[in-house]
């Protein structure tokens, strides 16, 4: 195992251990956080610990599934007591950017819907100022390229998100425009700006969200709080 996969996995997994019984967990997406629910599984089987999650993909569903962790739709609870979820880069103030796995929209509506918010990240996450990870941008389909002219007209330098030959897809069928803006001056008033054009569903940049970001610090797990 390489060393940024050896930093996710010890996240990952020491995340699991702020589950507690009776939680509504909500599971993020990405490879960090594959490692929180394989050993929240692993939990439950030998602890008999006892939660429902909410996840935030279909990957994230379909791992959970295979590994009989129960699921509700977020329709169908109160509230979630603690999300874990990865990221794609943080900075000091805990404000970060996801997407990169093109999961922000769910991930976004979870994150919002969660008492906590706790990050795994590795090492390569922290970040001083946002904005080298290109920030990706969820759009209808329909009328594209006018949002693409308008991020460009910016200066944020977007790319449409492909897989092969064809735009990627969103689990809601969307697109993603990845802007490769390098530094982020004013993240809230980007935030506020891109979600503002017609068209735009959601951005990828997570401000007053995260509580707590768990960093993989060689073979160490520091705890950052907000
Ligand atoms: C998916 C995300 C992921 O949390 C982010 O991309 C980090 O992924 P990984 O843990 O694989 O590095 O935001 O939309």
């Amino acid at each position: 195992m390489d060393q940024q996969s050896y930093e996710k996995k010890i996240v990952g997994e020491k995340a699991a251990e702020y589950i507690e019984d009776g939680m509504t967990v909500g599971l993020g997406t990405g490879s960090t956080v594959a490692f929180t629910t394989k050993k929240l599984a692993e939990r439950i089987k030998t602890e008999g610990l006892s939660i429902q999650a909410v996840s935030t993909s279909h990957a994230t569903s379909e791992l959970a599934k295979s590994l009989g962790i129960p699921l509700k739709d977020l329709n169908d609870v109160k509230k979630i007591d603690l999300t874990i979820d990865g990221c794609d880069e943080f900075d000091p103030d805990l404000n970060g950017i996801k997407g990169g796995g093109g999961a922000l929209l769910f991930e976004k509506i979870v994150a919002v819907s969660s008492d906590k918010n706790i990050w795994v990240a590795d090492a390569s996450k922290s970040v001083r100022r946002l904005g080298a990870f290109p920030l990706p941008v969820e759009v209808l389909p329909f009328g594209w390229k006018h949002m693409f002219g308008a991020m460009e007209d910016k200066g944020l330098q977007p790319k449409l998100r492909m897989s092969g030959k064809d735009p990627f897809l969103t689990d809601s069928r969307n697109f993603i425009l990845d802007c490769h803006v390098k530094e982020i001056e004013d993240a809230k008033s980007l935030a506020k700006w891109l979600n503002a054009l017609p068209g735009v569903v959601e951005n990828g940049l997570f401000i007053n969200i995260a509580d707590q970001v768990l960093l993989a610090n060689n073979d160490k797990v520091d705890v950052i709080t907000r």
